[in-house]
């Protein structure tokens, strides 16, 4: 999975994960030999489609929909924006939207975008876990609520929303809901019976980057975000990208067919992670306890940048991450621990350990080895001066 790499400890797989051998092999017909465009009526273009139309319909089981719910994107931010603006302008007179303070920017910063468009966005606060509550969402809405958008899986801190009882809230209520399950999907069992529409994202676990989809219950109409010559149902327009389509559906596959046993594994080095660096005075685990998505650990040092820390275990050839990969270049501190109730100097000195299929139990022993080391080494330079020495 990794080649020239192979010294290198990668624990960013919430930013991104390396395509497997098996998603490999299954794409490279399509990039070679099978280059048809799957309009085409020649075979070429027969096969092209063919190959598409069963890896939605391997999409779809895995979410116990039927092929005409599943819209292939360009990945999940297009899935997000077109969920949400797609339903906006629906025709819908409607034009108030609920979501929360900690969801992922494809979702904020849509619904920011649609505040100055007329629309009325409730950003429901979250407690100390990253939890949503219930009763708080279902008292927001108004006979106004057009659409309700809450994160499955946070990306940054791994909490796991309880999707079924709010997806139940809205059905009641008669409110579409959308969940953006860019990192729970394939991760963990996923409750989605009352979901309306559902984000998803290739590359996150283990398929090709650039490829997502969303699920859009039969009955629900989205205005197109693309339009063109009326691909996807005449609700995403562009010649598809077959072989990221097949890729992901290949992805899936594997990630379904191994998702208890990966799972376990997981949980066994969040433990382990999380029991080994809060040994370390001065931090504090950002999240939840258990109950969390299994890959994703976040740990808050105090007088630490995180931005430092994730230098300096490059030097030592592991990635890892300050929270969010699309906000880290701006070093604002993140919104996600501000929401979650962080006080901004310990929310600077975050860091996000992501494991996945690849990572291995001396990686994670050899990642604890240098850790606390590094912490001493920026902790003795820092200007917010700590005794590391007493616990
Ligand atoms: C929760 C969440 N939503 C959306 C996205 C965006 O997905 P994509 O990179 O496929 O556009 C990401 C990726 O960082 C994510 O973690």
């Amino acid at each position: 999975m990794r080649g020239e790499m192979d010294d290198y400890i990668y624990l960013d797989n919430s930013a991104t994960t390396p395509v497997s051998e098996e998603v490999m092999e299954a794409m490279l017909p399509y990039w070679r030999a099978e280059y048809g465009n799957a309009s085409s009526l020649h075979s070429f273009g027969r096969r092209a489609h063919s190959a598409m139309e069963e890896s939605r319909a391997r999409l779809a089981a895995s979410l116990g929909a039927s092929e005409s719910e599943i819209i292939f994107t360009a990945g999940a931010s297009e899935a997000n924006n077109l969920a949400i603006k797609g339903l906006a302008f629906s025709g819908i007179d409607k034009r108030h939207i609920i979501t929360s303070q900690i969801e992922h920017p494809a979702v904020f910063k849509v619904c920011q975008w649609l505040e100055k468009q007329g629309f009325t966005v409730t950003y429901l606060p979250v407690d100390q876990e990253g939890m949503v509550d219930p009763d708080e969402l279902a008292a927001t809405i108004t006979d106004d609520t057009l659409l309700v958008t809450i994160m499955y899986g946070n990306n940054e801190i791994g909490t796991v929303q309880p999707i079924s009882q709010i997806a139940k809230i809205c059905r009641a209520q008669g409110v579409i809901f959308h969940t953006d399950a860019v990192q729970a999907y394939g991760k963990i069992p996923l409750s989605v019976a009352d979901v309306d529409m559902l984000s998803a994202s290739a590359h996150k676990l283990h398929g090709p980057r650039g490829v997502g989809m969303l699920y859009l219950r039969k009955g629900i109409k989205l205005s197109p975000l693309i339009h063109g010559g009326g691909h996807e149902r005449g609700r995403r327009s562009g010649t598809e990208n077959i072989a990221g389509i097949v890729g992901f559906a290949k992805a899936v596959e594997i990630a379904f067919a191994e998702m208890e046993v990966l799972r376990k594994r997981l949980e066994g080095f969040r433990e382990r992670l999380i029991e080994t660096i809060t040994a370390i005075q001065k931090t504090r685990l950002n999240g939840q306890r258990s109950g969390s998505l299994p890959h994703i650990t976040n740990i808050s040092f105090m007088a630490i940048e995180g931005e430092s820390l994730v230098m300096k275990l490059d030097e030592h050839n592991i990635a890892t991450s300050t929270g969010s990969a699309c906000s880290s270049p701006t070093l604002e501190p993140s919104h996600v621990l501000l929401a979650i109730g962080i006080p901004i100097a310990m929310a600077h000195g975050s860091l996000r350990i992501s494991t996945g299929r690849q990572t291995t139990a001396a990686e994670i022993e050899r990642f604890l080895a240098v850790l606390p080391q590094v912490v001493e080494e920026l902790r003795e330079i820092s200007p917010f001066k700590i005794n590391t020495k007493i616990r």
